[in-house]
């Protein structure tokens, strides 16, 4: 393993890592403090292992030193890795079945150099999860959870969609984009939707609504009419990361969990939820059967 966790991780001895590599796993990436999967242990018991990805070795020291004094090291591990770098060998590589996946308030989409979700990690998961396999992903801005939930629906390749929880659990909209797409009007869209970031974030760039056909089961609907913009002949590869918070899939259709689905916060949740009120984005995401 690369001392940085810059570079990817080459082999994972599971076996050195968990009691019994067959159980079903929990990966929670960009774990940071990591007692999302502590907290889960504790209550699922020893059912499950559990890993927590980070690139912050001293967040995940000290979180093994937590496993280890609540004698949960056996099923509860933190791993120093890129995420992005190590997906292919960390998910293809498990002896059991990966149960979720989390991605839970990672750094902005705008922080390139931080940037976990994006096509290479989708397509990582779109290859190598079993259906049934559940992605959770949440942030409490509303930005970088519509860029996470774009990026699946763009490139995963028709394997996922949105959780039935969605239709059965309280949600509430996603931000309007596609009404003001539908203006037809891309530079006054552009403008209105700078106005909504600046006032969260700096450096956002203006850009003009995407909506391309992508193939598969829950295929994103292009609601584009002929002579669009960015229109003809475009398909989900074409589409570049940049452009993704403008992409015009269905999955907003589905809006964004009012409650944690999963039933434990992490760090980042609490301090949300609990020290500024704030509101979450989350959407809860399966593997489907080809
Ligand atoms: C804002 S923190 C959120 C931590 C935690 N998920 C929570 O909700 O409290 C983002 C975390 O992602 C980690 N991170 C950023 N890029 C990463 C990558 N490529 N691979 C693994 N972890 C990464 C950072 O080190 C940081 O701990």
């Amino acid at each position: 393993m690369s001392p940085n966790g810059k570079q990817p991780v080459e082999i994972i001895d599971w076996g050195a890592l968990f009691e019994d590599p067959s159980k079903p796993l929990v990966v929670d990436l960009g774990c940071g403090a990591g007692r999302y999967i502590l907290l889960m242990a504790h209550r699922n018991g020893r059912r499950q292992n559990y890993l927590g990805v980070d690139v912050h070795k001293a967040l995940l020291d000290r979180a093994n030193g937590w496993a280890a004094a609540r004698s949960l090291s056996d099923s509860v591990h933190y791993l120093q890795a890129n995420a992005v770098a190590s997906a292919s060998v960390l998910f293809g590589s498990y002896p059991g079945p990966i149960e979720l996946v989390s991605i839970q308030y990672p750094d902005p989409q705008q922080r390139r150099q931080r940037h976990v979700v994006g096509r290479e990690l989708v397509e990582a998961l779109a290859s190598v999860l079993k259906p049934g396999a559940r992605v959770y992903l949440a942030s409490d801005f509303e930005d970088t959870a519509t860029y996470m939930r774009n990026a699946f629906e763009l490139y995963g390749a028709g394997r996922f969609c949105v959780d039935d929880i969605h239709a059965t659990q309280l949600v509430f909209p996603c931000k309007p984009l596609t009404t003001l797409v539908k203006t037809r009007e891309p530079s006054s869209v552009g403008t209105l939707f700078m106005r909504e970031k600046t006032r969260t974030r700096d450096g956002v760039r203006q850009q003009g609504p995407v909506s391309v056909a992508t193939a598969g089961p829950n295929e994103a609907t292009s609601e584009g009419e002929p002579g669009d913009p960015g229109q003809e002949g475009r398909g989900a590869s074409s589409v570049d990361e940049d452009e993704l918070l403008w992409f015009q899939g269905s999955w907003q259709q589905a809006g964004w969990l009012g409650e944690n689905p999963i039933g434990v916060p992490t760090e980042r949740e609490v301090y949300v939820e609990k020290a500024t009120m704030g509101r979450v984005y989350r959407i809860l995401l399966v593997r489907s059967v080809p």
